[in-house]
């Protein structure tokens, strides 16, 4: 009884840490102001509050009801939405206290609006003012005025997170600026251009491209593997049938949109656009610390940039091919990898040929189903149990 405590209190230690993969729940928080629901809303619906949640430090600026209809009576896409709440989540710690202790009175500060890529120039940082009185004043560094006032605290955590309301909604031309068609996207043309050329040639060579391409509207993740990681997989790629090298490239999509925050936050086993009924064709998702690694049983690949995220499409690039075990033989589990460096595993096990003739019949099933919409890439919350019994016993 005694001995068994002893293993288990370090495992039970390790499902508690790997379970807390997010520093902050801001839909939890939030939920517990009605008067904050719509706001709340639509954090959940831009994928903003994964964003939020994946954050360390972060403030976020509250929009009471009333404001947020007003919000969403100028009839804004979700894309240009997402763009104007996120200059109301500020990448650093604004607590009460803070705010009226500002250096001169006046500060600017970057919003998440500027992280994210879109804005030009200083139009994703927020102005601050301490005002006489007390009050403190908000507004986007480009607008002209400060046109939203601090109400409340809602939540402070120094130094992790604060969450106040302001009064009204922050305005900027250019976060409200109309945001393309993601549909009207060529992706291979934007991979090729982001240091994917070769992965770009082989989704056009196979036909594959036609699929990435419908599946950008209903939301789209993409894993391209760079040029010298496609150059590496080369000899094992010329060597599978046709149907399996559309299979290998489908592999590479997921059909939901996953931001960096979402994949950080949500580890686990993700479906991909080769993902057919019992052709299973997924891969896991860990990540460790600021590194996000896709492992497919074959192949442990690390994310290294991204190349575009536009809700409801995101692109990644890898420093490997993704391997799909139902066509790659795993590496011994054993084994340490031989070639960590490598772009590709340099000796990897070969290719399963018995399982072509089936992967045949199943292929031009699968075309059709990942056309259409598979599963909903759901992810499926998978604890490392194993690992920790490895790990301690
Ligand atoms: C955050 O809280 C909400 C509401 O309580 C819950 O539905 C959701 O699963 C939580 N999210 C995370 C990442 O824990
Ligand atoms: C913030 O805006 C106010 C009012 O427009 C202005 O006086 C102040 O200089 C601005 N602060 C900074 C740091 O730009
Ligand atoms: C802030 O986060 C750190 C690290 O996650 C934690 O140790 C600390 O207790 C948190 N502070 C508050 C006030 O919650
Ligand atoms: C994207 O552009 C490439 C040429 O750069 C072309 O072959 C392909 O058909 C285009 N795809 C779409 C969906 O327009
Ligand atoms: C390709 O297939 C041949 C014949 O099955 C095999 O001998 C060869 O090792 C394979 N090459 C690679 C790179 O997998």
């Amino acid at each position: 009884m005694a001995a068994s405590t002893f293993y288990f209190l370090p495992l039970l230690l390790l499902l508690t840490l790997s379970a807390t993969t997010t520093a902050h729940n801001i839909t939890k928080i939030l939920a517990k102001h009605p008067e904050l629901s719509t706001f709340n809303e639509y954090l959940t619906k831009t994928h903003l509050a994964a964003e939020i949640n994946s954050r360390q430090t972060i403030t976020v600026l509250a929009l009471d009801n009333s404001a947020m209809s007003n919000l969403l009576s100028k009839g804004f896409s979700l894309a240009t939405l997402k763009n104007v709440l996120s200059l109301h989540v500020l990448v650093d710690y604004f607590g009460a206290k803070k705010l009226h202790q500002i250096t001169d009175g006046t500060t600017l500060t970057a919003s998440m609006f500027q992280s994210s890529g879109e804005a030009d120039g200083t139009s994703g940082y927020i102005n601050i003012t301490d005002l006489h009185g007390g009050k403190v004043g908000f507004a986007p560094a480009d607008s002209d005025g400060l046109h939203s006032f601090f109400v409340k605290t809602v939540l402070e955590k120094p130094y992790n997170i604060s969450v106040i309301q302001i009064s009204q909604v922050l305005n900027s031309a250019q976060a409200e600026a109309p945001t393309p068609e993601p549909s009207k996207v060529n992706l291979t043309d934007v991979l090729a251009a982001k240091g994917c050329k070769a992965f770009a040639g082989l989704l056009i060579a196979t036909g594959a491209d036609t699929t990435f391409q419908e599946n950008i509207d209903s939301g789209l993740t993409v894993f391209c593997a760079g040029d010298s990681a496609v150059s590496a997989f080369m000899p094992k790629y010329k060597n599978l049938t046709k149907a399996d090298k559309l299979s290998v490239l489908l592999y590479h999509g997921v059909p939901v949109y996953n931001s960096m925050g979402m994949l950080k936050s949500s580890n686990g086993v993700m479906n991909t656009l080769a993902t057919d009924g019992s052709n299973k064709y997924d891969f896991t998702v860990q990540n460790d610390g600021e590194t996000v690694t896709l492992k497919t049983k074959v192949v442990t690949a690390k994310i290294t940039g991204t190349l575009v995220d536009e809700d409801p499409l995101v692109c990644y690039k890898l420093d490997k091919v993704l391997l799909p075990h139902e066509l790659f033989k795993a590496a011994p589990v054993s084994e340490p990898s031989p070639a960590p460096e490598a772009d590709a595993p340099a000796d990897g096990p070969d290719a399963d040929y018995s399982e072509d003739d089936v992967a045949d019949q199943t292929t031009k099933k699968k075309k059709k189903n990942a056309a259409g919409k598979i599963n909903g890439g759901s992810f499926i919350m998978v604890v490392p149990l194993c690992l920790g019994i490895m790990a301690f016993l």
